[in-house]
């Protein structure tokens, strides 16, 4: 057997501090540093090894080589995903699990998610006519959490909106806070899982009869490779997968408003409402701005890979941030260009802010063509269909906070329909 040469390897103990100070930049400084796509590290008490490039994407998504089982760390599952969900599962489990999402995917459903979605926009337009300011991240998590419910099924009274909006937002804001922030997150996790797991025991008891098409439904009733019903709590933190999510586009929608406004003369293109104009703009959007850093798997067996040992058992992350600025990949990475897209020949592994490989095959999101098609009504919103005004505000957002937000969460004043 060949043997293994040596990984390069950042020297000294732990280093969950170094990635806190440095954040999304943490692999890739590295990777620019020691010349490779590939390093070993110390992380979470444990020998990890971080990776990223197209390359080393295809070997993350090869799920002979990877699991995820165990690789997630607690802090994140008792915020950000909940435990036991899709995330977590390797192999026929996981097959069975994503195909309940992907049952949800369908353009019937994504055309009537959209028609929901505007409707609530409008209802907001004619609500900020009325207001003088507005806080578009603030405005728009609002309009996703009621688009959320209503597309999945789950009942929203008005009396619940802000409570169950500041909830679902906490799950993503808080997984890689410290201190009170961190502990309301796992408040609004235990808070938001009892809320869905009672609505889908009323579901199964008959209480509460959501439309078939909807998740509420298609989860409570979805049966494991056993022939047996997902327990409560298992479909519940599915659903909040669902929910959870749409709300958090409002991030990318936020730094879509900011994008506008910084690049005037590439917002100036999208005016002509040229479909493809305006989703080589999302897909920049998605690309340039900093919203998921890593992602984290564990060695299934041990193998070799151009030269390195990869142990069984060995915390692996891959760098979805620095793959999405890798100058081997993206002609001047930092520079918003959205045309760049005109002529993308898509690879499954090559642009991968929401993960890679397949939807079907592997944990690639269950949700990019929502994403897509929110951020594309964003846009459009703000380019065709509103007048606003920007006033001065810290535009300023951080790469080393997770989630990145801009500061200001772009306040925009005088707002009106076009
Ligand atoms: C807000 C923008 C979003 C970002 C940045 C994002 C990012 C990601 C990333 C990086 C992953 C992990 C990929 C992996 O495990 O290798 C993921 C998985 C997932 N996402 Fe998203 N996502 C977004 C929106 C959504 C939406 C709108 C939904 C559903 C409506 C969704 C549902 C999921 C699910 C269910 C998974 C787990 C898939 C699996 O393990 O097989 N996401 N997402």
């Amino acid at each position: 057997m060949t043997k293994a040469r040596s990984m390069p390897r950042e020297k000294g103990l732990e280093k969950g501090p170094s990635v806190l100070r440095e954040g999304y930049l943490y692999i890739l400084n590295r990777r620019k540093s020691f010349q490779s796509d590939v390093f070993e590290t110390r992380l979470l008490g444990q020998k990890a090894i971080c990776m990223g490039g197209e390359e080393a994407t295809k070997l993350f998504y090869d799920p002979e080589k990877f699991i995820r089982e165990g690789a997630m760390p607690k802090r994140v599952q008792k915020t950000l995903t909940g435990e036991k969900g899709v995330q977590s599962l390797d192999g026929d489990k996981h097959a069975n699990r994503k195909a309940m999402f992907m049952s949800l995917m369908s353009s019937e459903e994504l055309d009537r998610l959209s028609a929901i979605l505007e409707k609530k926009w409008e209802n907001a337009l004619d609500k900020w006519g009325n207001s003088k300011e507005i806080v578009l991240y603030e405005e728009v998590q609002n309009i996703l959490s009621r688009t959320a419910c209503e597309w999945a099924g789950v009942p929203l009274p008005e009396n619940q909106v802000k409570k169950r909006t500041n909830q679902l937002v906490k799950l993503f804001e808080t997984p890689a806070t410290i201190g009170p922030a961190h502990w309301q997150g796992r408040h609004a996790r235990n808070e938001a899982d009892e809320w869905v797991e009672e609505l889908i025991e009323k579901v199964r008891n008959g209480e509460l009869e959501p439309p078939e098409n909807t998740a509420l439904f298609a989860f409570s009733w979805h049966k494991d490779l056993n022939g047996e019903l997902l327990p409560f709590e298992t479909a519940a933190v599915d659903v909040l997968n669902i929910l959870r999510p749409i709300t958090a586009i409002s991030i990318y929608c936020c730094f879509t408003g900011l994008a506008v406004h910084q690049y005037p003369e590439e917002a100036e293109k999208l005016r002509s409402g040229d479909k493809n104009k305006l989703q080589q703009f999302v897909q920049e959007v998605r690309r340039f701005y900093p919203f998921f850093p890593f992602q984290a798997a564990k060695v299934k067996e041990d193998f070799i890979w151009n030269g390195y040992e990869f142990k069984k058992g060995t915390l692996t992350l891959l760098d979805i941030y620095g793959s999405c600025h890798d100058p081997k990949v993206w002609d001047n990475p930092e520079l918003f260009h959205p045309e760049r897209f005109s002529d993308w020949r898509e690879s499954p592994f090559s642009f991968i802010p929401q993960g890679g490989g397949t939807y079907m095959g592997g944990h690639r999101c269950a949700g990019e063509y929502i994403t897509l098609r929110v951020m594309h009504t964003c846009l459009d919103y703000l380019v065709n269909k509103m007048i606003y005004e920007v006033p001065e505000q810290d535009f300023s957002y951080s790469v080393v906070n997770m989630p990145s937000i801009p500061k200001s969460k772009m306040i925009l004043t005088n707002v009106k329909r076009k």
